[in-house]
């Protein structure tokens, strides 16, 4: 059977992450987390000390940014690849508020992207992909075969992180969540470069009420349909 790419974007804990990996284990697809790059390229520039406080080195972590080495590596038990920055898994430590606050800054940048951009393509190259991000039907994969644009209102959104962060033992409140999910919302959809927009193509998704399951079955059918026309 003919492989395809499927391209996930939408706002930031619309719940995309959990709906491409039910679609790549369903079909034996291999699943990429875009965000997670960025975070990565996020951790790398705090522990640099390029961005901290008011410190932001622009220019200090451009230089070094093509020897920034990312990689996601199979856990098996896990069932998607965990990301290691410079060798070093750092899955845990990209997901914490502080990384959260200063992501958007980072995938800003037009060279970030475009390094991220074209490492996200070469992934692609061989389809059998579901990748999520914010620019993934609209650059990534403008020619990916389905593309979803999930939705969900902000304090929805904000919510259900607010209750990883807690699960996970981070010491947070649910206004400062609340506070990121909306800060991010309006710089990624502002931003000059790649702004996060609904591909005109696209199935939007609003999932503020609608359960996983619900979801899952709905967007595998819509994946279904494709790869047997394919
Ligand atoms: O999906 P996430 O919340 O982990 O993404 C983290 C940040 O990275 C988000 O605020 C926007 C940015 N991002 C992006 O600009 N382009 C992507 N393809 C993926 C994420």
């Amino acid at each position: 059977m003919k492989k395809i790419t499927i391209a996930i974007d939408g706002f930031s804990s619309t719940g995309k992450s959990t709906i491409a990996k039910q679609l790549a284990n369903a079909l034996s697809y291999v699943y990429v987390d875009t965000g997670a790059m960025y975070r990565a390229i996020t951790l790398f520039a705090i522990q640099s000390g390029f961005i901290g406080g008011k410190t932001f080195k622009k220019q200090a972590l451009l230089k070094v940014l093509p020897s920034v080495q990312l990689r996601f590596v199979y856990n098996e038990a896990l069932g998607y690849g965990e990301i290691f920055l410079n060798g070093v898994n750092v899955e845990k430590e990209i997901r914490t508020m502080e990384v959260s606050n200063k992501v958007s800054k980072i995938a800003a940048i037009s060279e970030v992207r475009q390094l991220l951009v074209s490492q996200q393509k070469k992934m692609g190259k061989d389809k059998g992909i579901v990748m999520d991000g914010r620019d993934i039907g609209t650059v990534v994969f403008p020619d990916a075969e389905l593309k979803i644009f999930m939705t969900a209102s902000p304090e929805k959104r904000a919510m259900r992180r607010y209750k990883e962060l807690l699960e996970r033992g981070d010491d947070v409140n649910y206004d400062e969540v609340l506070k990121n999910v909306q800060d991010r919302d309006y710089i990624d959809s502002h931003r000059e470069d790649s702004p996060l927009t609904q591909a005109e193509d696209a199935v939007a998704i609003d999932n503020s009420d609608m359960g996983l399951e619900e979801q899952f079955e709905r967007v595998l059918s819509l994946a279904n349909r494709i790869i047997e026309k394919a």
